[in-house]
């Protein structure tokens, strides 16, 4: 079940990658880190204990969709011939899918589970945990990039898919990034497969604020570990203290952005490079995207699919949308 690059040679690879990254964001102005470095043992504790928090509407809004629509949701993923590959790009820990997994083999659906990763961990727990919780399910964890794996490792050629892509992940890139994305999503796909994906929407300004804002804190100290990590990692001589976290949300582009401000001015050293701060200067790490309906509905035309079904929360916070490739 698990299929893996593991050992010295990827660790170093990633930790190069992730060194090459920091330098060159850090060398920008303004200076930025990719999000995608906040998901380290610390960053994913974190991370679980935010979706947990009350302010972090997204991961409620979303397994509020899961638990009470699954059943709807299996009714446009099957057919005739239902036999399809159901892929899940960035899985974690499953909780939203699994209701998704329950429903379609309860209703013999003819179908196996792809979940793909970066995280070698997320990989080796379900493929744990999935077993034990549905015997009959045929499930091919992979560990990489999305986008490589799937255009080299094993999927069935000829299989129908369907491409699962939850979280509000891909509110983390910008609105260009996600065309990119779901066109690039488009390119290994045949007329007919599908894709489950997760928006979070517009809404209340105050209340997406105070989403990356919580009060407990807990979003402050996963943008902070950015810092600690490259401490840890890259040897760098970070002052955490010296440092807080900053979120804004503009109503008018519905970009929630959040960055590490500065305190003083200094000069940040890593090995082979000395970085300059201003004193207030920021370094942005993260865009969380909302967006309309009608934004959602458009860039699934744009991209070569047709808008299938919207599942809502109560609230209408958040989209799970299914498009078929046209
Ligand atoms: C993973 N992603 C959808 C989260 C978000 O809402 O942008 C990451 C996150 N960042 C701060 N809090 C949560």
């Amino acid at each position: 079940m698990l299929a893996t690059d593991a050992g010295e040679s990827r660790l170093k690879t990633d930790s190069n990658e992730f060194y090459c990254d920091v330098i060159h964001g850090l060398m920008q102005t303004p200076k930025r880190l990719p999000s995608k470095y906040f998901y380290d043992k610390k960053g994913d504790s974190l991370f679980e204990a935010i979706m947990m928090s009350p302010d972090y509407y997204l991961t409620t809004c979303e397994m509020e969709i899961f638990t009470r629509q699954a059943n709807e949701i299996v009714g446009f993923l099957t057919g005739p011939d239902t036999a399809f590959e159901l892929i899940e790009l960035g899985p974690g820990n499953c909780a939203k899918s699994v209701h998704l997994l329950g429903a379609l083999l309860a209703a013999k659906a003819s179908f196996n589970y792809v979940p793909i990763d970066i995280s070698e961990n997320v990989i080796r727990e379900l493929a744990c945990f999935l077993p034990a919780a549905f015997p009959d399910l045929q499930c091919d964890g992979l560990v990489g990039d999305y986008f490589d794996t799937m255009a080299f490792r094993g999927l069935i050629p000829g299989k129908r898919k369907v491409v699962m892509c939850l979280g509000g992940n891909i509110g983390n890139m910008t609105i260009a990034d996600a065309n990119r994305f779901c066109s690039t999503l488009r390119g290994f796909l045949q007329p007919g497969d599908q894709c489950i994906i997760g928006f979070d929407l517009v809404k209340n300004p105050a209340v997406i604020k105070r989403a990356y804002d919580d009060g407990e804190g807990l979003t402050r100290q996963f943008n902070l570990n950015l810092l600690e990590r490259m401490n840890r990692e890259l040897a760098a001589d970070f002052r955490v203290d010296h440092f807080d976290h900053y979120c804004s949300y503009d109503p008018l582009t519905g970009s929630a952005k959040s960055y590490l401000v500065c305190l003083r001015e200094m000069v940040v050293h890593l090995p082979g490079a000395s970085i300059p701060f201003e004193k207030d200067e920021c370094i942005w790490t993260e865009i969380s995207q909302k967006y309309t309906k009608s934004q959602v509905r458009q860039m699934a035309i744009d991209n070569g699919f047709t808008p299938t079904a919207e599942f809502l929360d109560t609230r209408s916070w958040f989209m799970d949308t299914i498009w078929t490739a046209v």
